[in-house]
């Protein structure tokens, strides 16, 4: 850097170095609450070194991982503000903005990531992208973790019923709460960031979440067991403050645009990648892994089935017909 002058955060500095011959440096801030070492934090380490590499040092995007900025009920007013330029929430945190992202927590809304692929990049993933705008937000990608497990300590769930009288660590969203009160179970929401400690208090007994989330936060620490019920499913939405965006210069637009496509299309890929992170589990944690059959995924789907007429005027016309309703 040239002496005197100090990168500002997510502004273009106009300065000139001479050995680098670099003009206009510019530096983006992306927040977000996971862990390096899962599909978000790896595709935002990715993401970087791409733009990086390709705007030859001129954009710097300096990753800030596992919430040490802002927890995920701060982080979307600290993008509208201008504080962070980047984020990637899950899902769940963006129904506060517009209800219509509830159709991505339903229940056995997909049967698998090429199914949530096909929704998103058709008429879903641009109604949802839409829901952005009034917010001065840009809806850059969609990122993948994959699909959300259960995990307690109290008893093998493998049927509806064994759910009852349960208390789950939920995101902040009412189907997930709904998905809960239909199998007889309560929950409590509290941040990613906070869930190894509900745990180890036992303010809950369990939680939902992907593998890489729950090995790489040792939520498997005080829990028996784990449920593979695939019953859920857990992605992002990549966002940029949207007048930093439009005021960055074209050609540094059109570069962030590779990157993500490019670092969109290895995470897609590193998310289905979920055997290492399973085997790990296996072997680190003391957990009792049980795996639904089809004939108890029968009995899950016809319990919470209810859900998806309750929420339908919530979430709106039109997008309940781009999902798998079970
Ligand atoms: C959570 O349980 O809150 C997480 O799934 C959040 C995340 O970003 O993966």
């Amino acid at each position: 850097y040239v002496v005197g002058f100090q990168p500002i955060f997510g502004e273009k500095l106009p300065y000139d170095d001479e050995q680098t011959g670099l003009k206009d440096r510019i530096v983006i801030k992306f927040s977000h609450v996971v862990a390096e070492n899962t599909p978000k934090g790896l595709a935002a380490a990715r993401f970087a070194a791409l733009v990086k590499q390709k705007s030859r040092d001129r954009v710097e995007i300096q990753v800030f991982p596992n919430g040490m900025l802002y927890s995920e009920n701060r982080e979307v007013a600290a993008l509208r503000r201008g504080d962070i330029q980047m984020i990637a929430p899950s899902f769940s945190n963006m129904n506060a903005i517009d209800p219509a992202w509830y159709v991505m927590d339903l229940p056995f809304a997909f049967r698998d990531q090429q199914d949530v692929n096909e929704a998103l990049r058709g008429i879903l993933g641009k109604r949802l992208f839409e829901t952005l705008e009034p917010y001065g937000m840009k809806g850059g990608a969609y990122w993948s973790n994959g699909f959300r497990q259960m995990t307690n300590d109290v008893r093998p769930l493998r049927t509806p019923d064994d759910f009852r009288g349960l208390k789950f660590r939920v995101q902040p969203s009412e189907v997930l709460e709904r998905q809960f009160n239909l199998l007889g179970a309560s929950t409590i929401s509290t941040p990613f960031n906070e869930v190894y400690r509900n745990l180890e208090a036992g303010a809950v007994d369990g939680q939902e979440n992907t593998i890489s989330n729950i090995l790489s936060k040792r939520l498997y620490q005080f829990q028996r067991y784990m449920t593979i019920s695939n019953h859920g499913y857990l992605g992002y939405v990549v966002i940029f403050n949207e007048e930093f965006w439009n005021g960055l210069p074209p050609d540094v637009q059109l570069i962030i645009e590779q990157a993500l496509r490019e670092t969109t299309a290895w995470n897609n890929q590193a998310a289905l990648k979920q055997e290492k992170g399973l085997r790990l589990l296996r072997e680190r944690a003391r957990l009792d892994i049980i795996t639904l059959t089809d004939e108890d995924k029968a009995q899950w789907k016809d319990k919470l089935s209810p859900i998806y007429k309750e929420f339908a005027d919530t979430i709106g016309p039109g997008l309940l017909e781009e999902i798998d309703r079970p």
